[in-house]
């Protein structure tokens, strides 16, 4: 499977995907696109649109997982797995050795998509979601 590097070129796409994705985030892709500190990663349908994407930033030797988002009809096919793969690949050529994350623990897709790549619970971050509760989560590369 293609994964190709977001460049700002991509910008419209990603927004597109994000506002099915997620009702109520509003990712500064301008920002993240043009900068040496982020990774996004993207896979193509058979249209040539952008039907899953990955972002992460990066502080010295530690990333931290931004989004993942793969639209609906493309779920349960391994593509997040997919995601994961390349950006962990690419993080650990810049070596970076430690990836967080934060998750709604409500999000039991998620939740699950990250203990089967290898992330554990750190800590936990009460009323970070409104008043629901966060879960930390690392996983060292
Ligand atoms: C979470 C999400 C990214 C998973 O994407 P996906 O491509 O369907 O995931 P994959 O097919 O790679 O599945 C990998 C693993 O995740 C888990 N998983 C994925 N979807 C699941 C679901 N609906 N219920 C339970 N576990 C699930 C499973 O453990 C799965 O492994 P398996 O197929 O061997 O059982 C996708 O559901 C999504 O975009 N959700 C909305 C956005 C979101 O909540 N993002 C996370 C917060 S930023």
């Amino acid at each position: 499977m293609e994964i190709y590097r977001a460049t700002i070129k991509d910008l419209s796409e990603l927004k597109q995907l994000e506002a099915v994705c997620f009702d109520d985030v509003h990712e500064n892709f301008e920002y993240v696109l043009t900068s040496e500190n982020h990774l996004y990663f993207y896979i193509l349908d058979a249209k040539n649109h952008i039907c899953a994407y990955i972002g992460a930033s990066i502080s010295l030797d530690e990333s931290e997982l931004l989004y993942i988002c793969v639209s609906e009809n493309y779920r349960g096919k391994g593509y997040a797995k997919e995601l994961f793969l390349k950006l962990i690949n690419e993080l650990k050529l810049r070596n970076v050795n430690k990836l967080f994350l934060e998750v709604n623990e409500n999000n039991t897709a998620a939740i699950n998509l990250y203990k089967k790549i290898g992330f554990t619970l750190i800590n936990k971050r009460r009323n970070y979601y409104g008043n629901e509760t966060a879960l930390v989560m690392l996983k060292n590369l």
